[in-house]
């Protein structure tokens, strides 16, 4: 039988990773502008721990998608907007793996330990090196500016959906109403 939503399954994924990103992404751009001290070393071990959830949330999703498959994309769009939602779709999952990979590697290369939530460390994924480290966190903050603007769309889409449109591409992401 065709599936017409998302499995419970991904659907926890996916507001788990929105849940979480929500709070990584401007815990970023904020964290360079507080004094050095207590506060701003918590909010890096929390940016780096909740930015590493992200990445294991991204290949559990990328597992159970490959494993029980994905909906087919909604029946009521045109030909261009399923391209355009495949294509921002899959551009999003490659940068949720490829972003938190880049702060990884660049704060390894700084050379700064990565404590996951104060449980375990890291290995290191690059060589200490001053300029490598510079050059990965500036493909970092790209990297985390392309999400941004690629969630601006997919929200803003979300939203056009449900509240212009009226269609059912929204309830696919949504918890099951019982009826
Ligand atoms: C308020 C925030 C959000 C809303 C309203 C929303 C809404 C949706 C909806 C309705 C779908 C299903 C689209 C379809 O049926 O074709 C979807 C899929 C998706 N969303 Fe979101 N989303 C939000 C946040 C996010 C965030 C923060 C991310 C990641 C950074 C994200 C990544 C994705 C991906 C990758 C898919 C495709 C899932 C798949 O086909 O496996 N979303 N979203
Ligand atoms: C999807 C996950 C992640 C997102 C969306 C994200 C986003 C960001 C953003 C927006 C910035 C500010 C960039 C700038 O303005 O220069 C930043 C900085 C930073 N990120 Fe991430 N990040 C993620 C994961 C990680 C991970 C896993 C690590 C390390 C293990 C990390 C380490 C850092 C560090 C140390 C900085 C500060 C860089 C500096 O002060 O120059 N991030 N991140």
């Amino acid at each position: 039988m065709k599936r017409l939503e998302y499995s419970a399954t991904s659907k926890l994924l996916h507001w788990l990773t929105a849940l979480i990103i929500f709070g990584v992404l401007p815990a970023g751009f904020i964290l360079e502008d507080l004094p050095e001290g207590p506060i701003q070393n918590l909010g890096y071990d929390l940016h780096r721990s909740f930015g590493f959830l992200i990445l294991l949330l991204a290949a559990a999703r990328l597992a159970v998608r490959k494993m029980s498959g994905a909906p087919e994309a909604y029946a009521g769009l045109t030909p261009f907007e399923r391209r355009v939602s495949t294509a921002t779709h899959h551009t999003l999952y490659m940068l949720l793996v490829l972003t938190p990979l880049l702060g990884w590697a660049a704060t390894s290369a700084f050379p700064v330990k990565i404590s996951i939530f104060w449980l375990f460390e890291l290995p290191p994924l690059a060589p200490q090196s001053e300029a490598l480290s510079k050059v990965l966190f500036k493909m970092h903050a790209i990297s985390a500016i392309a999400i941004v603007v690629l969630l601006v769309g997919h929200v803003g889409a979300a939203l056009w959906h449900r509240l212009v449109k009226h269609d059912g591409v929204m309830e696919r992401m949504l918890p099951a109403r019982k009826s």
